[in-house]
């Protein structure tokens, strides 16, 4: 050995050998697979499903990903090995593993993982599609979200590392199947940090797992990635002769692709062609035909099919406008009072993370029972499911990314992942009429960091969707006893100024009918959050907290001070439904639950359900 360290020419050679097999090996990799920017209208493209019984291993101290040395393995649980010879060691095994659903968050399907933040592996086997995308095609594994950093692998190799537990991703892993059988691998670890997005104190139960649907999408070598339709202005009193703006990119820089739109309703097709960045902004007029606008009492959508590359891609496309005057929301330019209320992204009856398009019917139900036109979807993007059939049911939206309580303002890297996190937000349903609010935080602290990162996430939105409200849930600061002032420097970013306030819950009910709210911004404003806690059934006293009573009274006293709020717009109380939450452990009456739904966890109406529900009648 020490003759080889002696010998120059020797250890050049051996460097270069190192380095050559590095950079191969690095370039092997990078053109095996890599995350794609996210395809959009994923439910109407060619997939395979991958969701079902996935196998998984809980992996405490990630043995599976790092040797004993806190090194990354080369040959870790995503190689799925097995024994070759009887003498071989393989400590792990998915064949004889358990089993969960997939799409589904482990804390639900084993007792054993109720409370668990660590790492698991889930393994599935699936057949390539028939035929493998060839000649070019490309095959990208999609994911509809994984709480909340996540590996993943295809036959024992890498496709990709996403970070984010509430937005859609896909790696293009064209290269790595094979025809027949193959296998997927992914680590998920769901461990909270004080650098996240949200960090790690958030009201909510911290589901971990693939928590929504997995594809494999077989696509064209040139295809649509993404796109948007939007009404340009009102259209006439005749309805016709309207615009729309039509924008879309294809997956590479390709000049000269043909794409055609059709709206078959709307008697329009056109034929256009990509610029030399695979891109198309242009405008499609409705000439002889009355556009119908989208709006809750007529949700009405059309029919449109986009051409190009052999993938014909279809769409049901709201149109309205949405902006604001002065205090006033104006919704295809009449004033529209948001009748709302917040929702978390959690089945009824204790079933976890919804992610279904049944989950999403049974609570957004639920909310138009109650007499709304609106639901907050609190503190992070919902599944595409919830926006889609909210659209299809005429609630209008306020998606929000979970820039929650005291985020790492100084990090960049929290920033970047709060920017892609907003990013993806406004790709995935920025065709979708509903949503008209993007908010970017929730009850943030103060500071000049804060303002800085929050202020150019706002900036950084309205780049990437001119056609919607901004806003963010504030606080109240307490000017004097009974005088609340509305002083948040943030209010020059949004177009929306909303806040949080619990008189009743945080402070004494009986200071309501004293409460003088001074909001010195000409803006519309959103009660984002009010409302407090009741156990269904429990009766007693309006003055005996935890009863339904009490917070049937404390609604009583908000609502009519609500009604005395000038430019008020809209309210969104907390909350539809009692849900999990690890902050809430009062034995015999949360048992980890916050109970402020206006329905219990079974879906049970609370006596303040009526009080809402008369005050969204009269409104
Ligand atoms: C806050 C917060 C919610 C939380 C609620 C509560 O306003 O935004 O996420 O659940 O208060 O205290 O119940």
């Amino acid at each position: 050995m020490k003759n080889f360290w002696k010998n120059d020419e020797l250890r050049l050679q051996c460097k270069k050998v190192l380095a050559l097999s590095t950079l191969a090996f690095t370039v092997a990799i990078a053109t095996m697979a890599q995350e794609v920017p996210q395809v959009t209208n994923v439910m109407n493209r060619e997939t395979l499903s991958l969701n079902g019984d996935w196998h998984y291993i809980v992996d405490v101290q990630e043995e599976g990903y790092y040797d004993y040395r806190m090194n990354p393995m080369r040959w870790g649980f995503f190689s799925n090995a097995k024994p070759q010879r009887p003498e071989d060691l393989i400590e792990y095994d998915f064949d004889a593993a358990p089993t969960m659903r997939v799409p589904g968050d482990w804390n639900t399907q084993d007792e054993r993982l109720f409370f668990y933040e660590g790492t698991v592996w889930l393994q599935r086997y699936f057949e390539a599609p028939n035929p493998l995308p060839r000649g070019g095609g490309r095959a990208l594994l999609y994911f509809g979200a994984v709480n909340y950093d996540c590996h993943v692998y295809v036959n024992g190799k890498k496709a990709g590392h996403h970070v984010g537990g509430f937005t859609p991703f896909n790696f293009d892993v064209t290269d790595l199947l094979h025809e027949g059988k193959n296998f997927v691998i992914v680590k998920v670890d769901n461990k909270r940090s004080a650098s996240a997005v949200p960090t790690q104190i958030f009201d909510w139960w911290n589901y971990g797992g693939i928590t929504r649907d997995v594809m494999l999408l077989s696509l064209p070598a040139t295809y649509i990635e993404d796109y948007s339709l939007q009404l340009n202005a009102l259209p006439g009193a005749d309805g016709k002769n309207s615009v729309i703006d039509f924008t879309m990119k294809l997956n590479r820089p390709a000049a000269g692709e043909s794409v055609t739109v059709t709206f078959p309703e709307l008697k329009i097709r056109r034929t256009f062609t990509t610029d030399e960045n695979g891109r198309i902004q242009e405008k499609l007029s409705t000439k002889k035909s009355k556009l119908e606008l989208w709006s809750p009492a007529h949700p009405r959508r059309y029919q449109v099919l986009l051409e190009c590359g052999g993938e014909t891609l279809s769409d049901s496309i709201g149109f309205r406008t949405i902006e604001t005057r002065g205090k006033q929301i104006l919704l295809n330019g009449e004033p529209v009072f948001l009748k709302g209320i917040c929702l978390h992204e959690e089945k009824p009856n204790g079933g976890g993370r919804a992610n279904s398009a049944e989950d999403a019917r049974t609570l957004l139900t639920w909310a138009k029972e109650l007499g709304c036109n609106f639901v907050r979807l609190a503190h992070y993007p919902h599944n595409e499911y919830m926006v889609r059939v909210a659209e299809r049911m005429g609630l209008m939206v306020w998606s929000e990314i979970p820039c929650y309580w005291t985020i790492d303002w100084k990090n960049d890297a929290t920033y970047q992942n709060a920017q892609r996190q907003l990013t993806d937000m406004i790709a995935r349903d920025r065709n979708r009429a509903n949503v008209i609010i993007w908010s970017i935080a929730n009850e943030t602290p103060h500071s000049p960091e804060r303002d800085a990162f929050l202020g150019r996430l706002a900036r950084y939105a309205r780049t990437l969707d001119s056609t919607r409200l901004i806003s963010m849930a504030m606080e109240v600061t307490g000017a004097s006893n009974y005088v609340n002032r509305l002083q948040d420097n943030m209010h020059e970013l949004v177009d929306v100024v909303s806040f949080n306030q619990y008189v009743g819950w945080y402070r004494d009910v009986n200071d309501a009918p004293k409460m003088r709210w001074e909001i010195p911004y000409n803006k519309p404003v959103i009660i984002s959050e009010f409302g407090g806690g009741a156990k269904y059934g429990l009766h007693g006293a309006k003055n005996q907290r935890w009863t339904e009573e009490f917070q049937e009274n404390l609604y009583r006293e908000n609502l009519a001070m609500l009604d005395k709020i000038d430019g008020l717009a809209g309210t969104t109380p907390w909350i539809l439904k009692d849900f999990r939450s690890p902050r809430r452990v009062l034995t015999g009456i949360q048992d980890y639950y916050n109970m402020k739904g206006l329905v219990s966890d079974k879906g049970e109406r609370k006596k303040a359900w009526y009080v809402l529900h008369e005050w969204y009648e009269k409104k």
